[in-house]
């Protein structure tokens, strides 16, 4: 060896012993993993390739040359997951508390720099306390760096986030311009402001996991996708939500192997929707009855579950998985639903993925709250979304599909290629009774008139008529003939007018 190594290994070994024996000791007995076990657990086996180990930060207030590490507080590099590609950034809480420099912001823009040349996802596996406090606004111009390269990285590659500690100020509109962001149980939090300014400004008292742990953004404010017990599982989780996607907005969506046949057809769905319109099921187990066998992967599934949204696979292909839940408020649109569908149906859509839509939904959900708070604005996301998708657009009316939220849910008028409704599906502007409410107001036999006009619309009968559906379907041929689209659909190809973007109503 030559004389100079020894400095360069003991510099590496510095490096990757972090911030010490003491907090890594107290990582773990925080029930996490470090920054580096964490690649090691996400990444496929020896893959992981670093950069910048040597990276330190050129601080020099508040005794910052006391306090330089080798890598800066974050490791960053490239790994394969299921043998492809990805770039990684991974913060390591117990330098500095994972806190972020001018220079580690720097090693994090330079792998999502070279994630868009090479194009490949990038995941960041955020435990940090924010910006470094002694670096005043050099900390701020790194992260403005990044939201920066996330903001042109959407829509090109796939941006995933993993919250596996504090996630705090301006370091949340990071995850915030992701794609998908998972957190980890009572180990993770985001939020804008700590719990000690909100006492500050507004005089109430929360805990850090009532103001923004995981139970909080995956069920009241939407922020997350996904939570998970803990850092493994939440590891394993995003490795198998990695799985659906493409690499980028031009490489093909993955098939894998499938052992489920493509044309075994389930009886089950045949008797799956009531007879009595007003008695719900499950939405979701029809889903899981027509993907390729526990393939769905759910995303916010405690957030507004009014409507399903997931990855799931048929024949092997990922596709995007949209369908109204007769369980929860009889599957009616809110404005949380809408929001909800709306964005996961634009990233399909930006990257390819076949959308599939499940309807059965009454309505647009009446009452003041809805109207106030917008519901207007925000169902026109979802209309706007399906209406300027060019990926190809399957849909399955099992149910209702009534009025405005008929239009909405991919119909055959919003470009949709392939529109079949189950022998149960009732297509008309509302319900036979509120209809009869409306018409028949006057009429002396009032009750004759609903029936009359449940006869006429509670059958896909005049939407086929009109070529508004292109079948009616025997529910059980429901999987094999979603596969026998997608395949048939490969090779669509529809764009859009030119513009500089669209203005979807925000
Ligand atoms: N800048 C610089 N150093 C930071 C830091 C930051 N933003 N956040 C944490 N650290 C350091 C701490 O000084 C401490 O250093 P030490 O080990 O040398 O004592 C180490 O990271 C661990 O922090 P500690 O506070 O002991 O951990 P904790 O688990 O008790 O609390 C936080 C974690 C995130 C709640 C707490 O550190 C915090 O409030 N940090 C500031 C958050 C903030 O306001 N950031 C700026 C907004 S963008």
């Amino acid at each position: 060896r030559r004389w100079y190594s020894t400095a360069i290994e003991q510099k590496r070994i510095q490096a990757l012993s972090g911030g010490g024996k003491a907090r890594l000791d107290m990582q773990h007995r925080k029930c996490k993993f470090s920054a580096r076990e964490r690649l090691s657990i996400l990444l496929d086996d020896g893959s992981f390739r670093e950069y910048d180990t040597f990276v330190e930060h050129n601080c020099h207030d508040f005794d910052m040359e006391t306090k330089r590490y080798p890598g800066d507080g974050v490791v960053t590099g490239h790994g394969k997951i299921h043998g492809r590609p990805v770039f990684v950034y991974s913060q390591d809480f117990t330098v500095l508390g994972g806190s972020l420099s001018k220079t580690n912001a720097a090693k994090i823009v330079k792998i999502m720099q070279k994630a868009m040349a090479v194009k490949a996802p990038v995941i960041g596996l955020n435990d940090s306390g924010g910006a470094r406090i002694q670096e005043g606004v050099d900390s701020l111009a790194g992260y403005a760096d990044i939201f920066q390269h996330n903001v042109m990285a959407s829509g090109v590659i796939p941006q995933l986030s993993m919250i596996m500690g504090p996630c705090a100020g301006g370091a949340v509109y990071s995850p915030a311009l992701t794609d998908f962001t998972l957190m980890v149980r009572d180990t993770s939090y985001m939020f804008v402001t700590g719990p000690d300014v909100v006492k500050q400004v507004t005089n109430e008292d929360v805990t850090q996991e009532d103001l923004g742990g995981a139970h909080t953004h995956t069920t009241m404010s939407g922020v997350a996708h996904r939570a998970y017990d803990n850092d493994m599982e939440a590891l394993a989780g995003l490795r198998e939500l990695l799985s659906y996607l493409p690499l980028h907005n031009q490489d093909p969506v993955p098939v894998l192997p499938c052992d489920d046949p493509i044309d075994r057809e389930d009886i089950v769905l045949d008797t799956m929707v009531p007879k009595d319109p007003s008695v719900a099921y499950d939405m979701k187990e029809v889903i899981d009855r027509i993907v390729d066998r526990h393939s769905f992967y759910e995303l916010a599934p405690t957030y507004a579950p009014n409507i399903l949204i997931g990855f799931g696979r048929l024949g092997g292909r990922s596709v995007g998985i949209v369908g109204n839940q007769p369980l929860v408020s009889s599957g009616a649109l809110d404005i949380q639903a809408s929001v909800k569908a709306a964005r996961f149906i634009r990233f399909c859509d930006a990257f390819g993925i076949p959308l599939v839509s499940l309807v059965d939904v009454p309505g647009f959900m009446p009452g003041t709250t809805q109207e106030h708070g917008g519901i207007i604005r925000h169902g026109a996301k979802l209309l706007y979304a399906y209406a300027e998708a060019t990926v190809p657009k399957l849909t399955v009316i099992t149910r209702k599909a009534y009025g405005g939220a008929y239009i909405v849910m991919s119909s055959k008028h919003l470009r949709g290629d392939f529109n079949v409704a189950w022998p149960s599906a009732e297509i008309a502007v509302m319900g036979s009774a509120g209809a009869a409410e409306i018409i028949f107001r006057n009429h002396p036999d009032k009750n004759k008139m609903e029936e009359e006009y449940r006869t006429k619309f509670a059958t896909p009968l005049v939407a086929a008529s009109r070529g508004y559906l292109d079948e009616i379907v025997e529910p059980r041929m429901t999987r094999r003939l979603l596969i026998e689209q997608l395949d048939l659909l490969k090779t669509k190809s529809l764009t859009n007018p030119w513009k500089k973007h669209g203005s979807i109503p925000l």
